[in-house]
C-alpha cells in the first residue's frame, strides 16, 4: 500500500516536470499572435496592479493587452458603506492599464452580487421606493463611471441578470423594482451612456450557450434597441468545463448575439477539470455545504491534490485548443477573449462552488510555467 502511495507521488511529480519542460520551450505572445483577430485579456488583482507579483506581471505583460479588476471595481469595493468610497485601488488599476496601453474593462456597476444591502434598503431596514432606487443607481453610476470616463474602454453594465429559463432573476435590483428586471436594465444603460459616453457598454453573463438563457439575453437587447438604449456589446462568460458547452452550443451563441448587431467578448474563461463541475455549472452555494468537506466526499470531489495525471492534463489543452479553434474561426465577430486569471493558484476554481479544492482552470501553472495549451493556441492563427 505505502509503495504504491510512493510510486503515485512519483508518477504526479514526472507529470509536473513533463509540463514544465515543454513550457520552457514556449516562445511566442498570445496578444501578438491574435493581433489581428481579437484582444487577449485577464484579470487582475490588487497585488499584481501594485508589483507584488513579479512573475505573474511578466506573464500579463508579455501575453495580454486587456485588463479587467477582478474585484476592485464591485459595488461592495468601491462603496462598501452609505458614507464610504474607496477609489484607491480602482484608480491603481486605471492607472496600471493606462501606463502599460492596455484596454480596460470596468467590472461592474450593476449585479445582485457583492453589492451592499444599503443600494436596496434604507438602514432601518425598509425598502426604498422605485424613484430613491433609480437615484442610487444613477448617483452611483454617475459618481464612478464618470470617475473614469474617458479612461476605461469599456463597462459591464448589468452583469447576470438573466436567469437559465430567460426570467429576469429575481435578486438584487430586480427584487427591490418589484420584479421588473428590464426596468433595471434600461436604467443601467441609460445612466452609463449619459456618464461614460465614450466607453462600450457591455452585459455580461454565464451560460449564455443555453438556448433558453440566450433567448432572454436576446429579448432583453431587442427592447433596449427599440427603446433607443445604447448596448454595444455582450460578454460571453466562459466559465465553462471539461465536458460542457458544446461546441454547436458555443457558435449559436456568438452567431446569434452578433446578429444583432453586437459585439462579442468571451469575458471570463476558466475550464473547470474537477468532477461534477467540468460536467456543468453549480449555480449559488448549495454545494458550500460542510458535509460535502467529509473525507469520503472530497476523495471523489477534489481528486487532484497532487497533481494533475497526464491524460486529463490532455484533455485540458485539447480543450483549450478547441476553443481557441472556435474563436480564431468567429474571430470578425469576437473583440476579445479574455481568462478569468493568470495561473491556477489564485482562480477562484480552487474555492467555487467546493470550497478547498484543487483546479486547474487555467492557461499557467501554479509554478507560472506555461502548460502545453498555450504553444497550441500559439499555432492556430494563420
Ligand atoms: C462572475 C463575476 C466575476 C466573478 C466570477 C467569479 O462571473 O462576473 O466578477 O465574481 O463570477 O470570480
Amino acid at each position: 500500500m505505502k509503495r504504491l502511495k510512493y510510486l503515485s507521488i512519483i508518477a504526479s511529480l514526472l507529470v509536473i516536470s513533463s509540463c514544465e519542460q515543454s513550457s520552457k520551450e514556449v516562445s511566442g505572445s498570445l496578444k501578438d499572435c491574435y493581433k489581428d483577430s481579437f484582444l487577449i485579456g485577464t484579470c487582475v488583482d490588487n497585488h499584481l496592479v501594485n508589483g507584488r507579483c513579479p512573475e505573474d506581471e511578466e506573464i500579463l505583460l508579455r501575453h495580454f493587452n486587456a485588463i479587467t479588476a477582478e474585484n476592485d471595481m464591485k459595488t461592495e469595493s468601491i462603496h462598501p458603506k452609505p458614507d464610504v468610497w474607496n477609489f484607491k485601488r480602482s484608480d491603481e488599476f486605471v492607472q496600471f492599464g493606462l501606463d502599460n496601453d492596455m484596454w480596460k474593462l470596468g467590472h461592474a456597476l450593476v449585479w445582485h452580487n457583492q453589492t451592499p444591502s444599503f443600494f436596496w434598503f434604507h438602514e432601518d431596514g425598509t425598502p426604498k421606493t422605485k424613484p430613491e432606487l433609480i437615484e442610487t443607481m444613477r448617483s452611483y453610476i454617475e459618481t464612478v463611471a464618470g470617475r473614469y470616463a474617458g479612461k476605461i474602454d469599456a463597462w459591464d453594465v448589468v452583469i447576470e441578470i438573466i436567469g437559465e429559463q430567460g426570467e429576469y432573476r429575481n435578486l438584487g435590483w430586480v427584487k427591490a423594482f418589484d420584479g421588473d428586471g428590464y426596468e433595471v436594465v434600461k436604467n443601467a444603460f441609460t445612466f452609463a451612456s449619459q456618464y461614460a459616453p465614450e466607453a462600450e457598454l457591455y452585459y455580461s453573463d454565464f451560460n449564455v450557450w443555453r438556448r433558453s438563457h440566450l433567448d432572454g439575453i436576446v429579448a432583453m437587447v431587442k427592447r433596449l434597441k427599440k427603446d433607443g438604449v445604447r448596448i454595444d456589446g455582450v460578454g460571453i462568460q466562459g466559465h465553462w468545463g471539461l465536458n460542457y458547452p458544446s461546441a454547436q452550443d458555443i457558435e449559436h451563441a456568438i452567431d446569434t448575439l452578433s446578429s444583432l448587431g453586437l459585439k462579442i467578448s468571451i469575458s471570463e474563461l476558466d475550464i473547470d477539470v474537477l468532477p461534477l463541475t467540468k460536467e456543468g455549472q453549480v449555480i449559488g452555494k448549495c454545494l458550500q455545504e460542510a458535509q460535502f468537506q467529509l473525507e469520503e466526499f472530497k476523495a471523489y470531489l477534489d481528486p487532484y491534490r497532487d497533481g494533475l495525471p497526464q491524460d486529463v492534463a490532455k484533455e485540458l489543452d485539447a480543450r483549450y485548443e478547441e476553443l481557441f479553434r472556435i474563436f480564431y474561426k468567429h474571430r470578425s465577430q469576437i473583440e476579445r477573449v479574455s481568462f478569468w486569471g493568470l495561473t491556477d493558484e489564485k482562480s477562484w476554481k480552487n474555492g467555487y462552488p467546493i470550497p478547498n479544492r484543487t483546479n486547474y482552470p487555467l492557461l499557467f501553472n501554479r509554478d507560472h510555467s506555461a502548460k502545453p495549451a498555450l504553444k497550441a493556441l500559439l499555432t492556430i492563427p494563420e
